[in-house]
């Protein structure tokens, strides 16, 4: 018969599994959208656009939004489970001083950066994606339209950022333990550059077959 633990660190790993697969359909997502999409619409004819993107985006924008929740759900349920309810008798959550341990710091940093992107998706890229497209499905294109267009890829450049130094929360806790302010610094401004590198290189590549 499986024993108590084996049973825990299944469930473990099935949460860890689900959680990563869920996280790298969202995070994907948005790397399409900022590396593919953006330079995408830059060159796609005006007159094909209510033709093309209402078909296209609506289907990417539900696995987007729904990755994210879903990611989200058993994120959450996963700390609660490592830090929360098993986690002061497991010692991740309290180093032996009693202090947060530096890996629980990491994986709420991760996750705070997660959250922020989260209810960037749910509150204000979804919506004005969603208003958008059906602007653009019924030929409408009023003058608020744009404004909408403007702060979406804003909030979606900025998710963009934030999803490096958000990985690295991820992963740090089983990875490395210790946690200073100028690892965060240093992380952030590493993957920051980097960012913005391939947002730039992303409207110059495989123009050509
Ligand atoms: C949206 C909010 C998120 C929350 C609340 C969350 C929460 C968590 C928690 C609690 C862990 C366990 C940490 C540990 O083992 O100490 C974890 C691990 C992890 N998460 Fe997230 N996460 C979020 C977003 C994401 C996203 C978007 C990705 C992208 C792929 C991701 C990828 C990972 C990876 C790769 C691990 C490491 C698993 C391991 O090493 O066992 N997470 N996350």
């Amino acid at each position: 018969m499986m024993a108590l633990s084996d049973f825990n660190s299944n469930f473990l790993l099935i949460l860890r599994w689900s959680h990563i697969m869920a996280g790298i359909t969202w995070i994907g997502l948005l790397y399409f959208f900022n590396f593919v999409n953006v330079p995408f619409q830059g060159v796609l004819e005006k007159e094909l656009k209510p033709r093309v993107n209402p078909i296209l985006l609506s289907r990417a924008l539900w696995w987007f939004r729904w990755a994210a929740m879903v990611t989200l759900f058993v994120g959450l349920i996963l700390f609660v489970v490592k830090y929360g309810v098993g986690g002061e008798s497991t010692g991740l959550l309290r180093g032996d001083d009693g202090k947060l341990s530096g890996r629980a710091a990491w994986i709420m940093f991760g996750m705070s950066l997660g959250i922020v992107m989260w209810f960037n998706v749910w509150f204000v890229i979804w919506p004005a994606q969603k208003q958008i497209l059906t602007w653009m499905k019924a030929g409408q294109t009023p003058p608020e339209m744009a404004g909408l267009a403007k702060r979406a890829l804003l909030f979606s450049r900025t998710n963009t950022y934030l999803s490096g130094p958000m990985l690295f929360g991820m992963i740090a806790p089983n990875n490395y333990g210790a946690f200073s302010l100028c690892s965060v610094v240093t992380v952030s401004v590493f993957s920051t550059v980097i960012m913005w590198g391939l947002i730039k290189m992303s409207h110059k590549v495989g123009q050509t077959v």
